[in-house]
């Protein structure tokens, strides 16, 4: 088993990992989680997009199709802040060098002191990635990285042609927050006739348009069905917090929508989800949300 982690000034796991964990610790670990994953089915080809250490889920996937003799083409893109941080270099060399297949692009932001680095430099751009990429738009793409860089190749992705849902990504940074759904506005008032409008106004009758309701302080219950409780569910809030509020358990790990560990069946009401990487079609089908993403300005019920 293998697990790769940059340290992190600002994180504890990672700080942890680097600074206290030696040989011999003992660590009480759980197996990975999340659909994140691609053993070579439903795609022809894969086009795997990289930044710093989102390299890491890549690894697996290169590892297992190159040992495979996988026959899909595979084009790994990758940025980096620099040559040093450019990790599995030699490995994806040797890799490159034995399988004809595997096509690897590195960019990186600034050429390490001493480094002969022959590659792009820069941010990866639209031109960089469709010449490095033929016919981009008809293949699957993994896509995992800082969110900033997530954000700028998907709608790059989006600008040359590639589907939404062929994009696959997971998220190692904080989600950018839930963004509750739109409030149904009322339906306009039907059109008035001059006359008509005259003689409301002469009248002082009631305003002609009723005020546009704004989403608000919470007005719709979350009832968690198994512990029998409720609480208010204000649109800011997600499931799992107001779960969190009130003592209903609801496992979780990644709070991002990456990890699937929050899975909860929903029973009644609808909710909006900014992430759902860890749902499956099967999933979706069948009523399940994810809690630590799941906002709703509606009553709902969850099995919980
Ligand atoms: S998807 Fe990981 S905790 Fe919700």
């Amino acid at each position: 088993m293998e697990v790769t982690v940059k340290r992190e000034e600002e994180g504890a796991y990672s700080r942890f990992l680097h600074d206290s964990v030696v040989p011999g610790s003992v660590l009480q670990v759980r197996g990975p989680s999340g659909v994140f994953t691609f053993d070579g089915g439903n795609a022809e080809s894969i086009v795997l997009i990289a930044g710093g250490v989102g390299i890491t889920p890549m690894m697996c996937v290169i590892r297992y199709l190159t040992d495979m003799s996988w026959p899909g083409e595979i084009f790994l893109i990758l940025a980096a802040r620099n040559t040093d941080e450019l990790i599995f270099r030699e490995e994806l060399e040797y890799l490159q060098r034995r399988h004809p297949k595997l096509h690897v692009v590195a960019s990186v932001g600034a050429r390490s002191e001493g480094s002969a680095w022959m590659g792009l430099e820069g941010q990866i751009t639209k031109d960089a990635l469709a010449h490095a990429v033929p016919s981009l738009e008809i293949r699957r793409v993994h896509l995992c990285g800082p969110p900033p860089m997530m954000e700028t190749i998907r709608r790059i992705l989006s600008e040359l042609g590639v589907p939404a849902n062929q994009v696959k990504t997971e998220a190692f940074g904080p989600a950018t927050g839930a963004v509750p759904p739109p409030r149904p506005l009322p339906p306009p008032p039907p059109p008035l006739m001059v006359t008509e409008l005259v003689e409301r106004v002469e009248a002082a009758t009631p305003p002609l348009m009723e005020p546009i309701p704004v989403a608000g302080p919470a007005t719709a219950t979350i009832s968690f069905d198994r512990s029998h409780k409720s609480a208010p569910l204000p649109p800011d809030k997600t499931v799992l917090e107001v779960a969190e509020s009130i003592g209903v358990p609801i496992d979780y790990s990644c709070r991002v929508g990456t990890c699937g560990l929050c899975k909860t069946k929903l029973l009644a009401g609808q909710v909006t989800m900014e992430v759902q990487d860890a749902l499956t079609d099967d999933d979706k089908a069948s009523g399940i949300i994810l809690a630590c993403q799941a906002h709703s300005l509606g009553d709902i019920t969850v099995d919980a």
